[in-house]
């Protein structure tokens, strides 16, 4: 048995051209169909100071267990919603356009993970409903302009 493999042939090349782009195919397929979790990992969520005790990469990575394969998890920066973090927005995916991004806030231990990353995995919004403990925890979302306006407003 010879341990050098033998050139690459023309033919081969195209075989090898074609399997990509054929794996392409399949995964922008299965990327219509997935939502995408969007895990804020900005100043406060992730914070270790303002949430002591909470194990972050922990649950990142609970997360991204508990969907692989139903969808594609994305961290991100500061969703300017801090007052509700850890933020994680669901985006639907393309195959459910009537879905909205749900935004859930206080995902703060595995019980929630677990909660959302189930909605996830049943389709996520426009597809599956929305679990009550989540339902209790979305975020409204807003910018750091509104909540400046917010506490300057008289009598707050
Ligand atoms: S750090 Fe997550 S919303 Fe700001």
């Amino acid at each position: 048995m010879s341990l050098v493999s033998a050139p690459m042939t023309g033919h081969d090349h195209y075989r090898v051209v074609m399997a990509r782009a054929r794996d392409k195919r399949r995964q922008r397929a299965v990327d219509a169909q997935a939502p995408t979790v969007v895990v804020c990992r900005g100043g406060d969520c992730g914070s270790r100071a303002k949430h002591p005790g909470v194990d972050h990469v922990g649950l990142l990575r609970e997360t991204r267990e508990l969907v692989a394969g139903a969808a594609q998890v994305v961290p991100s920066r500061c969703l300017d919603a801090c007052e509700h973090s850890n933020v994680v927005v669901v985006v639907p995916a393309a195959a459910a356009p009537e879905g909205e991004p749900v935004w859930v806030g206080d995902v703060n231990d595995s019980d929630v993970n677990a909660a959302l990353c189930e909605y996830v995995r049943a389709g996520g919004p426009g597809v599956a409903d929305l679990p009550i403990e989540l339902e209790l925890r979305r975020a409204t979302r807003r910018n750091r302009e509104e909540l400046d306006a917010e506490r300057s407003a008289p009598g707050a």
